[in-house]
């Protein structure tokens, strides 16, 4: 076995995976959040529009989405993997008794919030990303969000995905840096700060849209 494959296949390796993975996909949220908040120009979605006919048209933008599925598809593998392998290690009866002296809950509960936001991101996909890139009588991105967003059950899902994405994050984050083990240097409260970033202001940013679209349609604002 080479160095490479076996370091693939050990816990430190799988770990390492998931974190660098992880981290990635942060950078993803950061870039689609950005994005997403051109819906709140008041243009009737003309620049959201240009913005998702050129990423659509682009072939570096087309490139990297298929490193970002991939980066999902190695995330997911990989979190599977280590949950299945810690949850057969026999736990001693201290660590059963006492799981919170362990490990927080958000660490606990990672592998449920990323296998919840993972069934949000197949409905997201279907919802947006599959009539725009394969169904040739698609209407406007604008006109997609607007529309999924009136319905008051779609946004509650919305909302409840995104505190989950918020709470896996929040373990998330610091976890990757731990693994990296940056989290015991010099740049801890960088850390921390950015993780607070990313865990509570980015799913709030999210969070904005679909209720601010939801209200304005329940009070005929567009
Ligand atoms: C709540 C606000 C959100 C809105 C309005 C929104 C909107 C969209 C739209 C319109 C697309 C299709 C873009 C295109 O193909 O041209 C898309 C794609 C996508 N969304 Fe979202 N999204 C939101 C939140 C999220 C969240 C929280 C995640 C991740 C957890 C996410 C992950 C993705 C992914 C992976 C794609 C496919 C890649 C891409 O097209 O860039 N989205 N989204």
């Amino acid at each position: 076995m080479s160095q490479t494959t076996s370091l693939v296949k050990s816990s430190i390796g799988q770990k390492l995976l998931m974190a660098l993975t992880g981290l990635f996909l942060c950078t993803f949220l950061l870039e689609h959040l950005i994005g997403n908040l051109l819906l709140f120009i008041n243009d009737g979605g003309v620049i959201y529009d240009a913005y998702g006919e050129f990423l659509s048209g682009n072939i570096v933008i087309r490139t990297v989405e298929i490193g970002l599925f991939l980066g999902f598809l190695a995330h997911i593998a990989y979190g599977t993997t280590l949950w299945l392998r810690n949850k057969r290690k026999r736990p001693t009866p201290y660590e059963q008794n006492n799981p919170s002296a362990n490990s927080t809950l958000a660490s606990r509960i990672a592998f449920v919030s990323g296998s919840i936001v993972f069934i949000f991101l197949v409905i997201h996909l279907k919802t947006f990303f599959t009539p725009l890139r394969f169904d040739a009588t698609h209407p406007s991105a604008y006109r997609l969000v607007t529309d999924a967003f009136q319905s008051p059950w779609y946004v509650g899902f919305y909302l409840f995905a995104l505190f989950l994405l918020g709470y896996h994050l929040r373990h998330g984050f610091q976890s990757a840096f731990q693994t990296l083990g940056w989290l015991q240097s010099r740049y801890k409260k960088l850390i921390m700060f950015f993780g607070f970033i990313f865990w509570f202001i980015i799913p709030l940013g999210y969070a904005i849209i679909p209720i601010y679209f939801l209200w304005s349609h329940m009070t005929g604002g567009y």
